[in-house]
């Protein structure tokens, strides 16, 4: 009788937050926050994702560096528009931080990499819908998972009314408002900055302060609360980072908003991407070197011992998809110019640690569990629920930025043990004999390939608020272009990649060759040759240095897309 009634209490204000948000949803664009962000290009973007490009007069020839969503989707619409595009990964596998682990066992499946889109990410929604993938939702919130920090446990529906009662010693005003309330209340300040400076240097001022120094500061918020946003909302990721980054995430990133995910596994995404090329993917090619000439640009894969002679590739431009440290290894001639470098170092990634679990049971459904997330204090910080009927693989643990601290560098073993104590401590010591020892452990900092989880910057201190221009990665560097998570915003979002890569994949078709080029037209119709542009035209016309071995070619049937063609 108690819980129910207090369980329809705890509804009343998150009705009333709802009511709120809605009221200021209804005076569409008017939200502030979301103009601010808004893309200008977004819906020409959107128009690309559904309608593709203008078909090429002019085929170029295109190496793609990096198989993830970025690099896949620039290749598929400049593919469809008649381009000749080759993917160079340097991994086994395409997708990058699309990463869906799959257990041959049970055929559970746990996601590593992205596991959601929020509703307002449009492209991404049409992207999917266009591949034929189904979405479906996924559950951010689930009133009946748990928050238990110093000690105190408590249901969430509980922590929405009442979050003093998890000890923090909150002011009369905070009291009796859910921790987003209490985020939305510190945000006026900044509401307020918006109204009088105006979207451009509001966020200049953003950029210039960490979220720590604004929540106490401006956002007038007592040490309890702000402790309680970071223990609750896993804002203390972003305690030491920019302000302005902070209010990106919060727009994609709320237990208010409603999301999906893809029917079946996230890694479906990029298989469809791949499906859909008429061109190669070449896999274990990691691009170590690139050349650009006059007429032309080189792309030197690594050669292993045994691959037969396969060292460089031609084209006419190249898109660079790879994060920021791993294009920070690659050789350019000439080399990037100074201020390419610097925005290459500048990048800030956060760590990103996921821990899965498999028990025999999803003994979280005895609890009236059906998704959302757990939050606590101890190490494992955000423990996520599979749907109803998809097994009992859990998320034991989701960790970034500083949280992922206490995973880094224990042994896979130690690693699965530590989120079993939480989940134990969380759920009661009987889950242990529930687990059947399994689990997965993904620790994106460490992959050789990511080498980050995704990119958060620091707040901008090299800058006056004056001079503060975030690096525009959109402008090409001679044949050179970039896209990727770290390209856009907000970071850190498949939507962001996808975004970038049609934003260069756009320049790219509409690319006028440079004037010492057109000077040449001879050799340039020679380079070309008769056979590009043809749609489907066999790999072999792209030009190669030394050799050449065949690629792997992209209409594979689904179940072959995990194979692993090796250079090795
Ligand atoms: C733990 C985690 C959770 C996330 N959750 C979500 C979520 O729920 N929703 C969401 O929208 N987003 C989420 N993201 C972010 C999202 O996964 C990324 O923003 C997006 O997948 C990045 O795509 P990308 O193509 O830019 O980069 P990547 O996917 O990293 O692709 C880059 C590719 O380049 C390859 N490469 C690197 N170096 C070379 C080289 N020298 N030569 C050739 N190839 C190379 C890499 O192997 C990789 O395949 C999450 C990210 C992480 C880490
Ligand atoms: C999507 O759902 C439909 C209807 O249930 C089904 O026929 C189709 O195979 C599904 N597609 C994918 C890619 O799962
Ligand atoms: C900040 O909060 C305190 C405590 O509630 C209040 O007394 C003070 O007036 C507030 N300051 C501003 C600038 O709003």
């Amino acid at each position: 009788m108690a819980p129910l009634v207090l369980r329809l209490l705890g509804l009343v204000p998150i009705l009333l937050g709802l009511a709120a948000s809605q009221d200021w949803k209804t005076e569409g664009s008017q939200d502030p926050f979301e103009k601010c962000m808004h893309d200008p290009d977004y819906e020409q973007l959107l128009k690309v994702v559904t309608l593709g490009l203008d078909r090429t007069l002019k085929p170029r020839r295109v190496i793609v560096v990096g198989a993830g969503v970025a690099g896949l989707v620039a290749a598929k619409v400049l593919s469809d528009a008649g381009h000749k595009v080759t993917i160079l990964e340097a991994d086994n596998r395409i997708g990058g931080r699309i990463f869906t682990y799959r257990d041959r066992n049970t055929g559970w499946i746990g996601e590593l990499g992205a596991m959601r889109m929020p509703s307002s990410h449009r492209i991404l929604h049409r992207l999917c819908q266009g591949l034929g993938l189904n979405l479906t939702k996924f559950t951010q919130y689930d009133e009946n998972t748990w928050t238990e920090v110093h000690e105190v446990k408590l249901r969430n529906y509980m922590v929405e009314k009442l979050p003093e009662k998890l000890g923090y010693a909150l002011r009369p005003q905070e009291k009796g408002h859910s921790p987003e309330d209490i985020y939305q209340m510190a945000l006026n300040q900044a509401l307020k900055d918006l109204k009088a400076l105006g979207c451009r240097k509001a966020m200049k001022k953003f950029e210039r302060h960490t979220l720590l120094e604004y929540l106490l500061g401006e956002g007038n918020l007592s040490r309890p609360a702000v402790q309680l946003l970071g223990d609750v909302m896993s804002e203390d990721g972003f305690f030491y980072l920019s302000f302005a980054e902070a209010l990106r995430a919060h727009s994609c990133l709320s237990d208010r908003l409603q999301y999906s995910r893809i029917v079946g596994g996230w890694d479906l995404l990029p298989r469809a991407l791949l499906s859909s090329l008429s061109e190669p993917v070449l896999l274990n090619a990691p691009v170590v070197a690139i050349t650009q000439g006059p007429h032309d640009v080189h792309v030197q894969i690594k050669t292993f011992p045994r691959a037969r002679n396969l060292k460089a590739l031609k084209a006419d431009v190249v898109l660079l998809t790879a994060s920021g440290p791993a294009v920070q290894r690659i050789t350019f001639s000439p080399p990037l110019p100074r201020h390419v470098q610097e925005a290459l170092r500048g990048l800030h990634y956060v760590p990103a640690t996921k821990v899965f679990l498999s028990f025999r049971r999803p003994f979280w459904r005895e609890e009236d569990i059906e998704g959302g997330h757990s939050n606590t204090d101890r190490p494992s910080r955000m423990i996520f629920y599979p749907p109803p009927r998809e097994g009992a693989l859990l998320l034991a643990s989701y960790t970034w930025s500083d949280a992922a601290a206490t995973f880094a560098g224990l042994s896979q073993e130690e690693a699965l043990r530590l989120a079993l104590d939480d989940v134990a401590a969380l759920h009661g010591p009987f889950v242990r004999q529930l687990w059947d020892g399994t689990g997965v452990v993904k620790r994106w900092a460490e992959d050789p390939h990511s080498q980050g989880g995704f990119v958060v910057q620091p707040p901008a201190l090299w800058h006056t608020e004056k001079d503060y221009e975030p690096y525009d990665w959109s402008v090409p560097y001679g044949r050179i272009y970039f896209a990727g998570e770290h390209t856009a915003y907000p970071h850190g979002w498949v939507e962001t990649a996808v975004k970038s890569a049609l934003r260069a994949a756009i320049k790219i078709n509409s690319r006028e060759e440079p004037a010492f080029e057109t000077a040449s037209p001879e050799g340039q119709r020679q380079r070309q040759g008769p056979a590009h542009g043809v749609a489907g035209s066999p790999s072999s016309d792209l030009a190669e240095e030394e050799g050449s071995h065949p690629p792997v070619q992209g209409q594979l049937p689904l179940q072959h897309t995990t194979y692993t063609r090796t250079w090795h």
